[in-house]
């Protein structure tokens, strides 16, 4: 049976970060019950496209907030996608939690139904700079948060961190990710800050009220972070994500190597039988169509061969490991260095790309403008 990733988002958050426009709204009871009894309706409607042909062997509850709703109803989630799609029994079962709604008996519980990795949005162990990015918690809470979790018995857990952050300093990026490290997490997402549009952070950038660094300073950030994590064996394996050999998030992996996987729940991504489409991001509208038996999906994308190729190309890029080309010519029936003699030959003279055996790479320099260098592929 084919392998299938299954993404499950939960709209719900305590409070909205200045910064996020991730789809959530403020969690209230009602809505989560009606949340579950439509995601449980939108399993059911994979029936046809996915019941018997796909066996599951990652699952990722992201949000929103995850760890907000009855872990019993996370529970009632993945009872309804085994029965509809068996769950590898050793899948990889992540969820995304905040640390201040992070606590023992939920830890306990989210243990029992199978989640087995955990990633934590601590964002940064400076409180000034919690405090003005609009976060819950402060870095004392984050810390222990992690403690708990490990006592709990997760050994995969994954940090959240955020550079680029307007008042945030180099020394800043090194403190937070020692101190990060030293709680003994086995990953690290390292996330350039972006300000997106209709967050109050962009409208406060647009009205003069905060700075944001400037390029220089947010390249020295990254470098910083990079650095801190490579010296005590945290690798990168792709431009914000770091882990521990064998660590990696099999989640994430399969966005980066175009491989199949479901979106469940408002706003949630999904790509399946080459199409790229998306459920819409309003949990109204989401449960209205649910009771309807109808579940509108937003196609971004339907890829045709080439379309497949240049989109393979521009992910497994991503990815330090870079494409290998023997991977390349199985998937597609095309001999990648014959292809595109001309982009390697000028990558590689601008020490943009690295070849290595069969595997193609971006270098360091690369890296840091790899827009660039995938646009060449295009
Ligand atoms: C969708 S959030 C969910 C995690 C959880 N709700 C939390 O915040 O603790 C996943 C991560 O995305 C990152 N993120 C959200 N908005 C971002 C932005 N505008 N720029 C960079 N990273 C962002 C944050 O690091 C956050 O932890
Ligand atoms: S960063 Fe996390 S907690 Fe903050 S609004 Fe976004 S999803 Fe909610």
């Amino acid at each position: 049976m084919k392998k299938l990733g299954i993404y499950i988002h939960i709209p719900f958050c305590r409070q909205k970060c200045n910064y996020c426009d991730f789809y959530s709204i403020k969690w209230n009871a009602e809505s989560e019950k009606k949340y579950v009894e439509s995601v449980i309706n939108e399993i059911k409607s994979y029936k046809y496209e996915a019941g018997g042909k796909y066996v599951a062997d990652t699952i990722y509850f992201g949000g929103g907030t995850p760890t907000i709703i009855n872990p019993g109803n996370l529970k009632v989630i993945l009872d309804n996608l085994n029965e509809l799609i068996e769950i590898d029994k050793n899948a990889e079962i992540s969820m995304e939690a905040n640390p201040n709604t992070l606590t023992a008996d939920k830890l306990k519980a989210y243990k029992e139904i199978g989640i087995n990795r955990l990633s934590i949005g601590v964002q940064s162990l400076n409180d000034e700079i919690l405090k003005k990015i609009g976060r819950i918690h402060n870095s004392k809470e984050a810390v222990e948060a992690i403690g708990r979790a490990g006592e709990s018995g997760f050994e995969n857990i994954n940090a959240d961190v955020m550079f680029n952050i307007p008042g945030q300093t180099v020394k800043d990026i090194e403190d937070t990710v020692s101190e990060i490290i030293e709680t003994g997490v086995k990953h690290i997402s390292f996330y350039v800050l972006k300000l997106e549009k209709g967050t109050p952070m962009f409208t406060m950038e647009k009205n003069d009220k905060i700075a944001m660094p400037d390029e220089e300073t947010e390249r020295e950030m990254y470098y910083a972070g990079r650095n801190v994590m490579e010296k005590n064996n945290i690798f990168q394996y792709e431009i914000s994500n770091f882990a521990e050999k064998s660590h990696e998030c099999r989640h994430n992996l399969k966005y980066w190597n175009q491989e199949e996987y479901i979106g469940l729940g408002p706003s949630a991504h999904s790509f399946l039988n080459n199409i790229r489409y998306s459920n819409p991001g309003d949990l109204n509208l989401y449960c209205k169509n649910a009771d309807a038996g109808k579940f509108d999906r937003i196609i971004h994308e339907e890829l045709d061969e080439e379309d497949l190729i240049t989109e393979y190309i521009m992910l497994r890029l991503r990815l330090t490991e870079g494409l290998n080309t023997g991977d390349f010519e199985e998937k597609f029936k095309l001999n990648f260095n014959e292809r595109y003699k001309s982009q390697i030959n000028y990558l590689v003279n601008n020490k943009l790309l690295a070849y290595d055996k069969d595997f193609i790479r971006l270098t360091k320099k690369g890296m840091d403008i790899s827009n660039y260098v995938i646009e060449e592929f295009m």
